[in-house]
């Protein structure tokens, strides 16, 4: 799709990969709409492209809903919807609910909230991206995050189920699984107790780097977008001999000492 005019709304949009999206998708003559939850964060974003920014937290529907509204009557209706935002923090089965319910809410529901929002309009125009930025452990696995693991599996899952119902009716449905970029939430996580390896920090990208890879990718209509080619090979051995490659995460992770469990 030829993105010159078109409205563009990227979730979590005010740091990190997502400001690196808006700052890509502006760069090819969108008119981009940062979402966040911290308003500032996407002002700023929104001040650097020429963008409209909304802060607005994406776990509640209204708020989705009120942000594709507003990037409607800005600049008229969405055909690029990038559900971007995201958490992370350490976690296994011991941990509590509310972390467990903050992260399916975030990497799950708003990615259903998003498609409830723009889908109707895209379906009536016969054309629209629909985009994920799930994870590379949506397609493999990591100790020490176990909900954050969980939840982007499930926003993958997700992705697949839009795209076999709608890639036939018009609608571009990707989802971008990135490994490490250098952003907020590597940094913060290499600054927590655990090695930053668990975020694949040896092959950390730079964001807008990262990001113009995605761009190229979403431009060839593909739904597997990878910022690192290599994941393309993690899931390949994952799917020719599960077990092996459970065992060989299993001797990487004890080697690393990451994700010792914490309860239990
Ligand atoms: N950085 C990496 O190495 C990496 C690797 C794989 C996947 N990802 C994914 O890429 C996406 C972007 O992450 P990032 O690395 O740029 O992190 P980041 O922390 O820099 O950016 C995430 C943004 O999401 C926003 N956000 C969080 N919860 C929100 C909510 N409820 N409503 C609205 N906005 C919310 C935050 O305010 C923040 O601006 C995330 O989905 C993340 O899981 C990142």
């Amino acid at each position: 799709m030829q993105l010159t005019g078109k409205v563009a709304v990227v979730t979590g949009g005010g740091s990190g990969f997502g400001a690196a999206l808006c700052r890509g998708l502006a760069a090819e003559g969108a008119h981009v709409v940062a979402v966040d939850l911290h308003g500032d964060r996407a002002r700023e974003v929104a001040a650097e492209v020429g963008g409209l920014a909304v802060e607005a937290d994406v776990s509640v529907e209204e708020e989705v809903q009120r942000a594709v509204d507003e990037a409607g009557r800005w600049r008229g209706p969405v055909e690029v919807m990038i559900s971007n935002a995201g958490v992370v923090g350490p976690s296994d089965v011991f941990t509590g609910d509310d972390c467990w319910d903050r992260e399916w809410r975030v990497h799950v529901m708003s990615n259903l909230y998003a498609a409830r929002a723009v889908l109707p309009s895209m379906l009536e125009r016969g054309c629209g991206w629909l985009v994920s930025t799930a994870s590379a452990v949506g397609l493999t696995n990591q100790p020490g995050t176990a909900a954050y693991v969980v939840t982007k599996h499930a926003q993958v899952a997700l992705a697949e189920h839009l795209a076999l119902t709608y890639a036939d009716r018009g609608i571009q449905v990707s989802c971008i699984c990135p490994l490490g970029m250098r952003t907020g939430m590597t940094a913060s996580a290499a600054a927590g107790a655990d090695p930053a390896d668990r975020f694949g920090a040896t092959t950390l990208i730079d964001a807008d780097e990262a990001a113009a890879r995605a761009l190229a990718q979403l431009h060839e209509g593909r739904f597997l977008v990878l910022t690192h080619p290599e994941v393309a090979t993690y899931a390949a051995r994952r799917g020719a001999d599960h077990d092996r490659w459970l065992a060989g995460l299993r001797r990487m992770y004890t080697r690393l000492r990451v994700g010792e469990p914490t309860a239990g």
